[in-house]
């Protein structure tokens, strides 16, 4: 079942995302720069909760996983070390939604947890207008959001307060069926 979060939920979302990413970045991030990001990047970001577009998958009476999308230009980062302008709302007809701070339990990891929230993001993403998303996508995230169909568009690294530079890509897809390469109008974000 999906619902959406609410601030009461966010002591154990935490405990889920530090867990996700202390299991699931094994091979991608070294530990340190597990520990840095889980300090100063991986977290909730209060105003998806706020907004009713953050989400939480439950099995029985546990949290899965967690994940959203949002209409605020911020692309990533939890309430610790907001990045971007949080408050600043995007224009469907020009920018593209975000996908935000996907988290899947470990014993949960492969069994489609994150298929279905993309789905449902996708799907409010499109209700509100969008035609395009837009995310930072963790190293583990690049093939999972590579295989739902996202591209590439730039690598970054993210020099945080420790002196940690931690490797993200910027990845993007269109939801309305066209590539961005036959988008005449080559916006997309
Ligand atoms: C990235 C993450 C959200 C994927 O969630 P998931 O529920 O395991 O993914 P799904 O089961 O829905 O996978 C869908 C498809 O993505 C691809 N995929 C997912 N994880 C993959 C991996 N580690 N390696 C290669 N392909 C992968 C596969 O094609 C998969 O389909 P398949 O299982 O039928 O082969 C999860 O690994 C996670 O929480 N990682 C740690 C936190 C993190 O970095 N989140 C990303 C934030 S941007």
């Amino acid at each position: 079942m999906i619902r959406a979060a609410t601030p009461a939920d966010v002591p154990a979302l935490t405990v889920l995302i530090q867990r996700s990413a202390r299991e699931l970045s094994r091979g991608f991030y070294t530990d340190r720069e597990t520990e840095s990001a889980i300090t100063h990047v991986f977290g909730v970001d209060s105003s998806l909760v706020a907004d009713g577009t953050y989400y939480i998958v439950e099995s029985a009476d546990t949290f899965a996983a967690c994940g959203g999308w949002s209409r605020r230009r911020s692309l990533y980062g939890g309430d610790q070390r907001p990045v971007g302008e949080p408050a600043e709302l995007l224009n469907p007809a020009n920018d593209a939604a975000r996908i935000r701070a996907f988290f899947v339990a470990p014993e949960f990891a492969r069994k489609g947890m994150g298929r279905l929230l993309l789905t449902h993001c996708s799907a409010a993403a499109v209700a509100a207008g969008f035609t395009a998303l837009e995310l930072m996508a963790t190293l583990p995230g690049v093939p999972f959001y590579a295989a739902l169909g996202f591209r590439e568009v730039e690598a970054v690294r993210d020099i945080l307060p420790d002196g940690v530079a931690l490797p993200f890509v910027r990845m993007a897809r269109r939801l309305d069926g066209t590539t961005f390469e036959s988008d005449a109008t080559g916006a997309h974000a």
